[in-house]
């Protein structure tokens, strides 16, 4: 029976609006459920729902069946049990924030100052290790042990922290390494301690001591602070460096915060390795009396086909990037015998693959008077003692083993394998070409292929004799099989290819019959050409591509990964 002392509400599903602002419960603009419009009224009110008609299909009013108000009365029960929930969060967390405002405020209070009758601290880079305290390792650390440590000032970021009731762990980067310092006692609860964050670059002296017994810290020491400041504040937040760069984040996002990524232990540890390396490479080729040269990026000539040559405007004329020192490194074997040189090299490559960059770091060389096979036993040679050389720098070391902890030295010789021999292999796998056909003589390699036979193989391999048509220019034939050349690639497990060398042509008539199947233009490489007039040689050499390399010896997914900022198709930021 309708209660005339109520109001009546109109529920319509089918037009109505679960809104005040849209609808007021009038038969015009009724509400669209029971349960919105008893959240307005509740029992204070009656409510009318539409219902169709069977027969006629027209709606009509009808009092909302004792169900349907029970299930608004629950929903109305349980939103208001919500909003009490989210009333007591807000209070609370109000509280909390008033609370730790109060105690900032009360820890600006708290000024420290620096004790001068301590002994004066000495500054060290965290690289340097030798000032350990000189007490035994004890059980518990003595924090008034009058058997004090060295003290020293150091400087650089927070890399980590850690807040305990009565201490705070925070770990200090500077390059040279990390280290564990220790704050107690009022140093805990000044401001700038509560509000430190990751990041901030900081000063501390103190005493350096053992970490206890059973106690781990980098390079098993520890500062304990008894004096510091901030020197520039990080944010938190929002902004906070945990917040912007996370382990599993997006990688396209991540590329963009690079300059953050870079503080990150994994990013850092290969560019501690790219350094290592490139200082192998270097030893290496003086303790061989080879001479470095610093030929020009910007060239009028190209060496690898022009299909991946980056124009630059350059004054009136056109220039390229260079794609590769070789032809300019050939032209310093007269005056300096054998020559290397380690520079940028760009490709317009228009593939987006883990292995390619449209700028990295190429480390090329050239070997006078040799044979192929000299050719091949160098390079086997050059990549083991790189790797020992590297491997010899104990904190480089560990940081391979980090990076790649199943790493070990190639075993020698290395895997030879003729090109033809390699197109057998893949046929006999059931390995064939994109579109499923198999390999026959003559077709490219792709990656694909490649890096299964290296997969499979599991060892490096010196990938040899490959057909002219598929290589470049300055590649001179084979004398017993005049298709192949006197080429070669070294491919890795896990990479593919990471090095790329040959012969060169030594012969006048040779190199201009190269041009001419090339379709080159002899006039701009007169230069080059003159090589083979003013006394020529047999003569080869190699490029190493520094970043597959490093892929391959630091056991990163991609090439990107082992840039300080990468560029690829459609990235030159930041
Ligand atoms: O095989 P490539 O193209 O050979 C040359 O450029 C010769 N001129 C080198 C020489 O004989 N001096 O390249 C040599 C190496 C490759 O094996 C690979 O490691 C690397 O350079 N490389 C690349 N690395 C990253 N991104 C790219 N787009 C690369 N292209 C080549």
């Amino acid at each position: 029976m309708a209660d005339l002392s109520k109001a009546t509400f109109y529920v319509d599903e089918e037009v109505g609006q679960d809104s005040t602002d849209a609808a007021d419960g009038s038969q015009a603009k009724p509400f669209k459920t029971v349960s919105f419009a008893y959240l307005q009224h509740e029992d204070q009110a009656q409510y009318v729902t539409k219902i169709k008609n069977k027969d006629s299909g027209e709606g009509e009013w009808k009092r909302a069946v004792k169900t349907a108000l029970k299930k608004a009365a629950n929903y109305v029960r349980q939103q208001k049990k919500k909003a009490g929930k989210e009333q007591e969060l807000v209070v609370r967390l109000k509280k909390e924030t008033e609370e730790r405002d109060k105690a900032l405020e009360e820890a600006k209070k708290i000024l420290i100052k620096e004790d001068e009758s301590l002994p004066k601290a000495q500054r060290i880079r965290l690289g340097e290790t030798m000032t350990l305290g000189s007490g035994e390792r004890t059980k518990e650390v003595n924090y008034s042990s009058p058997d004090r440590g060295t003290r020293v000032q150091v400087f650089g970021r927070v890399h980590r922290e850690r807040k305990q009731a009565q201490v705070l762990f925070v770990t200090l980067c500077d390059g040279g390494g990390y280290l564990q310092c220790v704050l107690t006692g009022q140093l805990t609860k000044t401001f700038d301690a509560l509000t430190l964050t990751r990041e901030s670059s900081i000063m501390l002296k103190g005493e350096m001591w053992e970490v206890p017994l059973n106690a781990h810290a980098s390079d098993n020491r520890e500062l304990h602070v008894d004096y510091f400041e901030v020197i520039g504040k990080a944010p938190g937040g929002d902004d906070a460096i945990t917040y912007k760069v996370q382990a599993k984040g997006d990688p396209q996002t991540l590329l963009d915060q690079r300059h953050l990524v870079l503080r990150g232990e994994t990013a850092a540890a290969v560019m501690f390795v790219q350094d290592a390396v490139e200082h192998a490479f270097n030893v290496k080729y003086h303790e061989l009396g080879y001479v470095k040269v610093s030929p020009p990026a910007l060239v009028q000539t190209q060496v690898e086909g022009g299909s991946t040559l980056f124009d630059v405007p350059y004054y009136a004329e056109k220039a390229y990037l260079t794609q590769s020192s070789q032809l300019y490194l050939e032209t310093a074997i007269p005056f300096a015998g054998n020559v290397y040189c380690i520079e940028k090299s760009f490709r317009a490559e228009k593939s987006l693959t883990r292995r390619h960059l449209s700028e990295y770091t190429h480390i090329e060389a050239e070997l006078d008077f040799i044979t192929f096979d000299d050719l091949l036993n160098h390079l086997e040679d050059m990549i083991c003692s790189v790797l020992s050389i590297t491997l010899s720098i104990p904190r480089i070391a560990a940081k391979i083993q980090d990076l790649n902890k199943d790493f070990q030295m190639p075993e020698r010789p290395f895997t030879p394998m003729r090109y033809s021999e390699a197109i057998d292999w893949l046929r006999e796998h059931g390995i064939g070409k994109e579109e499923g056909e198999p390999y026959t003589f003559g077709d490219n390699i792709a990656e694909a292929a490649e890096r299964k036979l290296t997969d499979i193989i599991d060892r490096p391999i010196f990938l040899t004799h490959f057909p002219h048509e598929i290589k470049s220019f300055y590649m001179p034939k084979e004398k017993a099989d005049p298709r192949v050349t006197e080429s070669m690639d070294c491919l890795m497990p896990s990479v593919g290819e990471i090095m790329g060398g040959s012969m060169r042509i030594d012969n006048y008539e040779e190199l201009m019959d190269a041009y001419k199947r090339h379709e080159m233009p002899p006039e701009p490489y007169y230069w080059y050409t003159d090589q083979r007039r003013y006394g020529t040689s047999p003569y080869g050499g190699y490029g190493f591509g520094l970043e597959r390399f490093l892929a391959w010896l630091c056991k990163q997914h991609s090439v990107r990964d082992t840039c300080l900022y990468p560029r690829y198709m459609g990235r030159c930021r930041p």
